[in-house]
């Protein structure tokens, strides 16, 4: 299992490249089931999490081509997803419990094919996440649904999916995305309330307009999706990562250092700025992107909650705390999507870190230095928050387990290396 080596207190200086949403390119890849033309996306993160996708719809029977090459290993930035002929309508609990956003072939299989068997994906490290609400809204478009084996059963009714109106109890990303793709081909109408607002929708629901769907309401929490006979192929270029814009925002601010993130959006990012601006963190936008810069020992803590989008993303609360670590003052963290998503605490504890969790609040006590420490996290974003604190340290950290890094950050040694970072990945038998 491979590990990253990194020899902290290097400020970051330069220009850092932003890869597509791995977020974004999730429910794009499983929107490929919903025509028989080839839908090619473009500017692919190269992923763990996007190759175990890739792996998933070809087992349904989806031709995947990456680079035109088989897409397995090797390297590229373009997929082609031809889902002409799909002779499989289950997704294994093998692939599934390996990646939640599995369950967003549920949708699209059930829209175009009438049925799906997909695996329930269980708990996770950061929660139970369970998927009651995918299910209620394809039961109110009119689909039958089961449980057993620990598979979700769906059935369309004859004629296929009818629009509905639902409204989501609780706002869900993964839930909207799943009954946006499949209101695309029910009948008539569906109209989505109190649906989830992040910019990862409003890309899925771009591409789905350019594969001829119709959707209004994108950016708002009210979704109205006139559903089609059929859908069309198309080519759509996957937004750039907000999440890890953020998180090499955050590696600036904690090296007190200077970086400029290519590609990165404000408007996506905007309550992350506003929350590192209160810290003493600038942020400001560029002809290419963000450009982010501190000083050293001036930054200063402040409170968080995490919120749905346009709120502060539970994706960067662990990365927000290593900052707040090696601030002057205490903040207040609160952590209001997930309910425990503070596996990172005891690991940044064991680096020196300041932080007393009272249930779903973290209060993190700056330290004027954190000092390196071998660490393991049970997360993606609990990792890079390890990876963060390595940084700032002073000495040597050893963050074990980085497969979870694999999966949502890009060569992130070479990104951070490029730009100052003492750190190198060192590899191991498994
Ligand atoms: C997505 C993101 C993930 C991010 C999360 C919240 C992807 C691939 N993953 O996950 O990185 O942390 O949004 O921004 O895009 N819930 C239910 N019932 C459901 C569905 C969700 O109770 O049927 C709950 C969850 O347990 C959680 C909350 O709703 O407490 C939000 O989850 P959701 O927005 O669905 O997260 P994901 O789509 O799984």
């Amino acid at each position: 299992m491979d590990k990253l080596l990194i020899r902290g207190g290097k400020p970051l200086k330069g220009q850092i490249p932003v890869s597509g949403a791995k977020n974004a390119a999730l429910p794009l890849q499983a929107a490929c089931l919903l025509t028989d033309e080839k839908l090619t996306l473009t500017n692919l993160p190269l992923l763990a999490d996007i190759t175990t996708m890739n792996r998933l719809l070809a087992q349904h029977g989806v031709e995947v081509h990456i680079n035109g090459r088989d897409a397995f290993g090797s390297s590229g930035r373009s997929v082609e997803l031809d889902a002409n002929e799909i002779f499989n309508t289950t997704a294994p609990y093998d692939l599934v419990r390996k990646m939640r956003a599995s369950v967003l072939v549920l949708g699209p299989l059930l829209a175009r094919f009438g049925q799906a068997k997909v695996s329930l994906p269980g708990g996770c490290a950061i929660g139970t996440r369970p998927v009651d609400l995918h299910i209620k809204g394809l039961q109110a478009m009119g689909a039958q649904i089961d449980i057993e084996g620990g598979y979700i059963l769906a059935r369309a009714p004859q004629g296929g999916l009818v629009g509905a109106e639902f409204v989501f109890p609780q706002v869900s990303v993964g839930a909207t995305e799943n009954l946006m793709m499949a209101a695309t081909l029910a009948k008539g109408e569906t109209v989505l309330v109190n649906a989830a607002r992040e910019p990862e929708i409003g890309d899925l629901a771009r591409c789905l307009i350019a594969m001829g769907a119709e959707i209004e309401g994108i950016g708002s929490d009210r979704l109205v999706i006139k559903g089609k006979d059929r859908l069309h192929g198309a080519t759509y270029a996957v937004l750039p990562d907000r999440i890890e814009a953020g998180t090499f925002a955050m590696a600036a601010a904690i090296t007190g250092g200077e970086l400029e993130l290519l590609g990165a959006k404000l408007d996506d990012l905007k309550a992350v700025a506003k929350t590192l601006a209160a810290a003493n963190v600038k942020v400001s936008e560029t002809a290419n992107g963000l450009l982010v810069s501190a000083t050293a020992g001036e930054l200063v803590g402040v409170d968080v909650m995490t919120e749905p989008f346009p709120g502060f993303p539970t994706d960067l609360q662990a990365q927000m705390m290593a900052l707040m670590c090696v601030a002057k003052g205490a903040s207040m963290i609160t952590e209001t999507i997930f309910e425990n998503r503070f596996m990172h605490v005891p690991e940044l504890a064991r680096m020196g870190a300041n932080i007393t969790v009272h249930g779903s609040s973290a209060l993190v006590r700056g330290v004027p230095r954190l000092t390196g420490a071998p660490v393991m996290a049970t997360d993606l974003r609990a990792s890079v928050s390890l990876v963060l604190a390595g940084l700032a340290a002073q000495g040597e950290t050893v963050v074990n387990r980085i497969y979870h890094l694999d999966r949502g950050y890009e060569r992130i040694e070479h990104k951070l290396a490029a730009c100052g970072a003492d750190m190198e990945r060192v590899k191991e038998a498994d």
